[in-house]
């Protein structure tokens, strides 16, 4: 299978390490940035090949835009009249719905020649293997198509398919979560540190306690109360340290943080409507 990766930053190069490392062939990638001294560069280090005419998008089975939300709107509209109605379009952009990437490749009214879309949110973690890409396709998609993209996407994590609904929800919790998570580990080593451990031992041991935390939950398929209540015994240190937690509003703060990038993911989309060209 051919197919073209525009935009090798951070989460398309995740893609196209991920690819590489299960064993496909580099050059069947054609890659685009936004200078070719870029393209060159990645040419050299992956061995990928670089699109050098848009009319090279007419081979490809997949087109994966794994640019900007901002950028999306001007690239996808030059690229649009070089794709294949059966290639399988794929956008990563945070925020841009099924309905505005059909308008962004020019699908305007009711036509017969509709791209197959899947819209897919990945994660930070995917840099390591440990992501969760979550997608929703169009009606036009089949299940090759979806099989194909998928196979990619599971080079990076874990895969799941949501309605599109969930999507503002998705990305406040899973795209913006490693940043809150960040966040929760970086007090955990703080906190340690003012008590008197070094910043490095502290920074692993809070990683390491997240890490084995959530893979725990994730092996057991047990429920977060009931890892609580397992680690809180009665009158011990762990209920007093939660008591803190409940006390200074820490799950309020959660809430407030995953509602906060929701609205926000809302309102990135509507403005990305509103800019389609
Ligand atoms: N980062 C995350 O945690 C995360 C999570 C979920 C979804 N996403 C989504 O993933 C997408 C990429 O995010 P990112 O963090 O990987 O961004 P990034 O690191 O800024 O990468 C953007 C890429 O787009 C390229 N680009 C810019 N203009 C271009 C053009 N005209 N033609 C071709 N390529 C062009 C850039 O090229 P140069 O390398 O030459 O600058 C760069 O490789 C975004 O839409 C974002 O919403 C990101």
């Amino acid at each position: 299978m051919k197919w073209t990766l525009i935009g090798v930053g951070h989460i398309g190069t995740a893609i196209l390490e991920g690819w590489i490392r299960t064993g496909h062939r580099a050059e069947d990638v054609y890659i685009s940035v936004s200078t070719r001294e870029k393209e060159d560069s990645l040419q050299e280090k992956y061995g990928v090949s670089i699109l050098e005419e848009a009319s090279q998008l007419a081979d490809c089975d997949l087109i994966l835009f794994a640019v900007k939300p901002q950028d999306l709107p001007q690239i996808a509209a030059n690229y649009a009249p070089y794709i294949s109605n059966s290639s399988l379009i794929v956008s990563i952009a945070a925020g841009i719905d099924l309905s505005s990437l059909r308008l962004m490749l020019g699908k305007t009214g009711s036509s017969a020649d509709e791209y197959p879309i899947l819209r897919v949110l990945p994660n930070l973690p995917s840099k390591v293997g440990a992501g969760v890409s979550v997608m929703v396709a169009n009606e036009h998609v089949s299940q090759d198509q979806l099989d194909i993209a998928k196979s990619i996407f599971l080079n990076l994590g874990m895969v799941m398919e949501l309605p599109e609904e969930n999507f503002a929800a998705v990305t406040a919790l899973s795209g913006s979560g490693p940043a809150f998570v960040a966040v929760f580990i970086e007090a955990l080593a703080d906190a340690a540190v003012y008590a008197g451990m070094h910043s490095e031992a502290a920074n692993t041991l809070a990683a390491q306690t997240l890490l084995g935390t959530a893979k725990l939950l994730l092996e057991s398929k047990t429920p977060p109360a009931i890892l609580k209540n397992q680690v809180c015994t009665a009158a011990g240190t762990s209920i007093y340290g939660i008591r803190a937690l409940e006390k200074s509003g820490f799950r309020a703060s959660v809430f407030d943080a995953v509602i906060a990038a929701s609205e926000r993911t809302e309102a990135l989309a509507r403005e990305a409507a509103d800019n389609i060209i």
